[in-house]
């Protein structure tokens, strides 16, 4: 029997929550997230979907437009997707997230917080990713209006994936999220591809030449360019990568691969470096990276030392500790800092970012981080803990989910005095915080905007162990 998809009638948003969903209020007291809303519009609201305590869904129709909207700086804010909060100004973005951090605090930890200081935010709020990845597409996403009617979607594109389209890209004319000559590059390596008369992948078919592009920008202004092509032929990608050369001899490194997969990830893949350096070097404090295709960096490099320093701010070094520096990707903490105290421990699962952040070290002639490959869980045995001591300050930067319960466990065994923990998820972090709380009082917190325009924020807490 086919569900009644029911409307909710002028509902005031009244609240911005995690995953940047705004909050309304039924009559009858129900709360109502709702996609894509601002707090201050009153909506017409279609319920996708509805449980015991909420309900959940998109706007139909507007009867208010919230004051806090502001006019987006770019021409593919209404479809592209990526920079939802474009059209609030930066301080309200600001104020959303410093309570999406608070309220699920609250909500989900219940542990007091000494001191919560206001969120640092981005100096710059614009062009501040070092990293971008565009598809290739011979379909065009057009938007709904343009369906049916006479507007062709057939056509060689390059830009971004629209949310829920996999087979279909919105060509992106001009993005605010890495500077130039990032767009020169994109619309030259369009303009070039079809000057070729290459193949743009088409995905529903499986088929053409072109897939995707990453385009990597550092601050020491150098840069990557990696495509990836559907099928091996040398004479088509050496007269295009060629091609590319020539026309911006300001690309460092050119790197190809071939992804003949099903699916879009390339970073599986053999890596073959066509032109230029094997890598690009990025600074953060006194340290450089080298970072090849493969490496995972922090996106925005800028706050990425705002949040290092903060770090650094929270574990009050003063030379003579031992830490443990717990998901060290590829060891941009444990490095930024390993001259501040007597040796650091740091532990990673995927091997390759250990052998990046290895030869980082060496290349800082940094000698007093020990890097180990495994699961957190599982690496931090009784004999480990034996081995390396206890650590005088424990630094922990968990993926989305947060820490496994076994090493929320650990923690509370191993009795560091200190633990300063980063974090991307605050649902996950407040759940671990009100787990830490049985030893650890929260001394303070600061969320930290990485990603000005979107939901996603940081957050660190330092944690002292109860006398
Ligand atoms: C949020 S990133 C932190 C990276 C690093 N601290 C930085 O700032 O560049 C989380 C890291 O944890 C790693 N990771 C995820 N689950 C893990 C696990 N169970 N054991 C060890 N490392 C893990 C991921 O590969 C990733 O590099």
């Amino acid at each position: 029997m086919a569900r009644r998809k029911r409307i909710v009638q002028e509902l005031e948003i009244i609240d911005i929550v995690e995953k940047g969903r705004g909050l309304g209020r039924r009559p009858d007291g129900k709360v109502v997230f709702v996609d894509n809303v601002v707090p201050g519009d009153i909506v017409d609201v279609r319920i996708r979907r509805s449980r015991k305590d909420y309900a959940e869904g998109f706007p139909v129709a507007w009867h208010k437009y919230s004051d806090l909207r502001v006019t987006p700086r770019c021409q593919h804010f209404k479809h592209c997707g990526g920079c939802q909060w474009q059209n609030v100004g930066y301080e309200d973005q600001l104020r959303f997230k410093e309570n999406i951090v608070r309220s699920a605090m609250k909500r989900i930890g219940k542990a007091e917080i000494e001191t919560f200081l206001p969120i640092l935010g981005a100096q710059e709020i614009y062009n501040y990713r070092n990293k971008l990845e565009y598809s290739y597409s011979n379909k065009k996403w057009l938007p709904p209006e343009l369906l049916n009617t006479d507007v062709s979607n057939v056509e060689n594109v390059l830009g971004y994936h629209v949310k829920g389209s996999y087979d279909k890209i919105l060509d992106i004319k001009e993005c605010h999220l890495q500077v130039d000559p990032s767009n020169s590059i994109r619309l030259g390596l369009k303009q070039i591809a079809i000057d070729q008369n290459l193949d743009f992948y088409d995905a529903r078919a499986e088929q053409g030449f072109l897939r995707q592009v990453m385009i990597r920008m550092t601050t020491l202004e150098e840069i990557m360019i990696l495509v990836s092509f559907f099928y091996d032929d040398q004479n088509k990608i050496s007269s295009y990568l060629n091609e590319i050369k020539k026309r911006f001899p300001e690309i460092a490194s050119i790197y190809f691969c071939i992804n003949a997969k099903k699916n879009d990830y390339m970073f599986d893949r053999e890596m073959i470096q066509y032109d230029g350096k094997g890598s690009i070097t990025e600074q953060l404090g006194n340290i450089r990276f080298s970072i090849g295709p493969k490496s995972f960096f922090q996106t925005n490099t800028r706050q990425g030392q705002q949040l290092f320093d903060l770090v650094v701010e929270f574990a009050d070094l003063n030379g003579s500790e031992n830490v443990y520096d717990l998901y060290t990707g590829i060891g941009s903490i444990a490095l930024y800092i390993a001259r501040s105290c007597a040796n650091v421990v740091a532990i990673e699962e995927i091997k390759a970012a250990i052998e990046d952040a290895i030869n980082n070290a060496k290349a800082n002639a940094i000698e007093n981080v020990e890097f180990y490959t495994g699961d957190v869980k599982d690496m931090l045995t009784p004999e480990f803990r034996k081995r390396h001591g206890k650590p005088d300050v424990l630094i922990t930067d968990p993926p989305r989910a947060g820490m496994h319960p076994k090493v929320v466990n650990i923690l509370l065994e191993l009795e560091s005095p200190k633990i300063v923990y980063v974090s991307c998820n605050p649902a996950t972090q407040a759940r671990d915080l009100g787990l830490l709380s049985e030893k650890y009082q929260i001394k303070k917190m600061r969320p930290v905007d990485m990603f000005p325009h979107t939901h996603h924020v940081e957050n660190v807490a330092l944690l002292s162990l109860k006398e």
